[in-house]
């Protein structure tokens, strides 16, 4: 789905006036019939949504979307087995909200349905990843929610394309730190 496309569909479901009580979010497990809208997410997801699905397919992941009128509108990955450097319990990674919805609580429904899961199947410990310089802001949030900084070393996560101020594709460098809440 074009991006044009993405913003008309998204108008189309969105009250002009509309604030949280007001959205119906849903928050599942994506399924096979999801991909037909998944590019509502961002142009890559459709991409990504085939690996996702086959890795929930296969009992590694829970792929979770938040769908707003059935259009998907926010990812989260729970890995069963830690993909952070904390090794005990599961992670979650890859937590979005599209730029329209955020600040509306959805990424914290995404991920307290990821803790609630864990949690269901007796798992202590969640970890997720976040860059604590060009993320700040998110570390925090994440903080208020109960996470906690071990004090591990940064490490590089991984390294893809971003525009620099000149609209130049930069490679781009995330360095992350990993925390750690009990459940
Ligand atoms: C992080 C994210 C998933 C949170 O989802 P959300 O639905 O906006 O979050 P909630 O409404 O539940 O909580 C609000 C918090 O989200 C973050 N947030 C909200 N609006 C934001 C925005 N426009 N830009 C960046 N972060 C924002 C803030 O940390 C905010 O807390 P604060 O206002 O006290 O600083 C979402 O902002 C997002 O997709 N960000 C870009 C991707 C990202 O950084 N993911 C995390 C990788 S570790």
């Amino acid at each position: 789905m074009s991006y044009e496309l993405r913003s008309s569909a998204l108008a189309s479901v969105l009250p002009q006036d509309y604030h949280l009580p007001r959205l119906h979010v849903v928050i599942r497990a994506a399924r096979e019939s999801d991909c037909a809208t998944i590019a509502c997410l961002r142009p890559d997801e459709p991409e990504r949504a085939r690996r996702r699905l086959h890795s929930q397919q296969t009992g590694h992941v829970v792929y979770l979307l938040a769908l707003v009128n059935d259009l998907p509108v926010g990812t989260g990955l729970l890995h069963w087995r830690s993909t952070t450097r904390i090794p005990l319990g599961a992670s979650v990674s890859d937590l979005y909200v599209i730029p329209q919805l955020r600040g509306l609580g959805i990424g914290t429904q995404i991920l307290k349905t990821c803790e609630a899961l864990a949690r269901g199947a007796g798992i202590r410990e969640l970890s997720l990843a976040v860059n604590p310089t060009d993320n700040r802001r998110v570390k925090h949030y994440y903080e208020r929610l109960g996470y906690r900084d071990p004090g591990g070393q940064p490490y590089l996560d991984a390294i893809y394309p971003r525009q620099n101020a000149n609209g130049e594709e930069v490679p781009y460098e995330d360095w992350v730190v990993d925390l750690v809440k009990r459940l």
